[in-house]
C-alpha cells in the first residue's frame, strides 16, 4: 500500500500529501509548491531543507555531501528523501520571480504537432539534470539556427523537464518560420534562456479569477490554470478565450472545456471575433468584441489576467478600467 503522509511547511501555512515512495521534492512540485531545486538527483544541494518534526528515509543515493553542521541541524535533500511519518519541514520557497535566476539550457525537440495549418504545439525536453525553474505564466527565449523569439511556457512548473509552447506562424517570427518551413524537427537542439516576465498567479488571493486570452495567449493562461489546480485553489474561475472567427473553434477548445469536469466553479466561454487580418486597426474591433462578451459584474469582482497582443490589451484594458475595474485587479501580459 502506498501510504501518504502530510508534509507541513513551517512558516508558509502549506501542507501537502506525500507518498512514502516519493521524494518530498517531487510531491511538493506536483502540488504546485515553488521549491528551489536544480539537478533533482542529489548532486547540487539546492533542494536542502530542515526536518523539524517526524521521520524520513533516504530513497535515492546522493553524491552531494552534507556538512557536519548541516547534519546537526537535521538538514536533508528533498529530492532524495521521502517521509515515513507526518513531517514538518523548514524550507525556503521561491517567493517571487526575482528569486529565480535566468537559466541557459540546451533542450531537445520531443515533438512538434500542427493543430492547424498555422499553429504548432512544440514540446521540448530539458536534460534530466537541468530542469527549468520558472513560475506559471512566465516566458522564455528560444533560439534555433540564429533565430530567436520569446514565448510563454504553456505547461505547468510541476513538469520542469517537459515544456510546451504554442507557436503561431507569423511572418515576423523567424523562429516560428523554422518550424513551419520544416527546418526545426524532432530531436533538434534548441537553446533556451529564461524565465522572464512577471505574469504570475496571485497565489494568496481569495478573489474570483477571470482569465482572458486572445488565440495563442492561451499558453500562459493554461500554465496559470493548471498551476492553480495543483495548488488546489478554490477561487471560482472564468476563462474567456477569444479566437479568429474564420477558424471553427479555439485551437485547443476541448482542452479548455475539459477543465469543467475537474472543477465545479470553472466557467468557459469561447468568443469568435471577426476582424480583417490585414488591418492592424482591427485590434480595436477585437478588444470591443471581447469586452461585449464578458460578464462585467463578474469581472469587476475578480483578479483579471489578460494575455493578448499589446494593441488588444491596451484597448481592452481601457474599456475595463472605464467600466469599473480597479487597476490593482488587472494583471496583463502581451504576446
Ligand atoms: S535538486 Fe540537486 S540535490 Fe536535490
Amino acid at each position: 500500500m502506498n501510504t501518504l503522509f502530510n508534509v507541513y511547511l513551517q512558516n508558509h501555512q502549506r501542507v501537502f500529501e506525500c507518498p512514502v515512495t516519493e521524494s518530498v521534492l517531487k510531491s511538493g512540485l506536483r502540488h504546485g509548491v515553488a521549491m528551489h531545486y536544480d539537478c533533482s538527483n542529489g548532486s547540487c544541494g539546492t533542494c536542502e531543507a530542515r526536518l523539524i518534526k517526524g521521520e524520513i528515509k533516504q530513497i535515492k543515493h546522493h553524491d552531494f555531501v552534507l556538512t557536519d553542521k548541516q547534519m546537526a541541524k537535521n538538514t536533508f535533500l528533498m529530492c532524495c528523501n521521502a517521509p515515513t511519518t507526518d513531517i514538518e519541514v523548514a524550507v525556503e520557497l521561491i517567493g517571487d520571480v526575482k528569486s529565480i535566476a535566468i537559466q541557459e539550457i540546451d533542450v531537445k525537440v520531443k515533438h512538434i504537432r500542427l493543430v492547424n495549418e498555422n499553429m504548432a504545439i512544440l514540446s521540448l525536453r530539458t536534460p534530466r539534470s537541468k530542469t527549468l525553474k520558472f513560475m506559471a505564466g512566465q516566458d522564455v527565449e528560444l533560439s534555433f539556427n540564429g533565430k530567436t523569439h520569446r514565448y510563454p511556457v504553456a505547461s505547468c512548473p510541476c513538469y520542469g523537464m517537459d515544456l510546451e509552447f504554442h507557436i503561431r506562424n507569423r511572418e515576423y517570427d523567424a523562429f516560428a518560420n523554422e518550424i513551419f518551413n520544416g527546418r526545426l524537427k524532432d530531436k533538434a537542439v534548441v537553446s533556451l534562456e529564461g524565465p522572464k516576465g512577471i505574469f504570475v498567479l496571485k497565489e494568496q488571493s481569495i478573489q474570483r479569477i477571470v482569465f482572458i486570452a486572445w488565440d495563442g495567449g492561451f499558453a500562459p493562461i493554461r500554465s496559470l490554470i493548471e498551476h492553480a489546480f495543483s495548488l488546489e485553489m478554490s477561487n471560482p474561475m472564468h476563462f474567456y478565450w477569444a479566437y479568429p472567427a474564420d477558424e471553427k473553434a479555439p485551437y485547443l477548445d476541448n482542452h479548455a472545456r475539459s477543465w469543467e469536469a475537474v472543477m465545479d466553479e470553472y466557467f468557459y466561454t469561447a468568443i469568435a471575433c471577426t476582424f480583417n487580418r490585414a488591418n492592424k486597426n482591427d485590434c480595436h474591433k477585437v478588444a470591443k468584441q471581447i469586452f461585449d462578451s464578458l460578464d462585467i459584474e463578474v469581472v469587476n469582482q475578480a483578479d483579471v489576467y489578460i494575455s493578448a497582443p499589446a494593441e488588444v490589451l491596451i484597448y481592452l484594458g481601457e474599456l475595463l478600467l472605464e467600466n469599473g475595474l480597479d487597476e490593482t485587479q488587472l494583471i496583463a501580459s502581451p504576446i
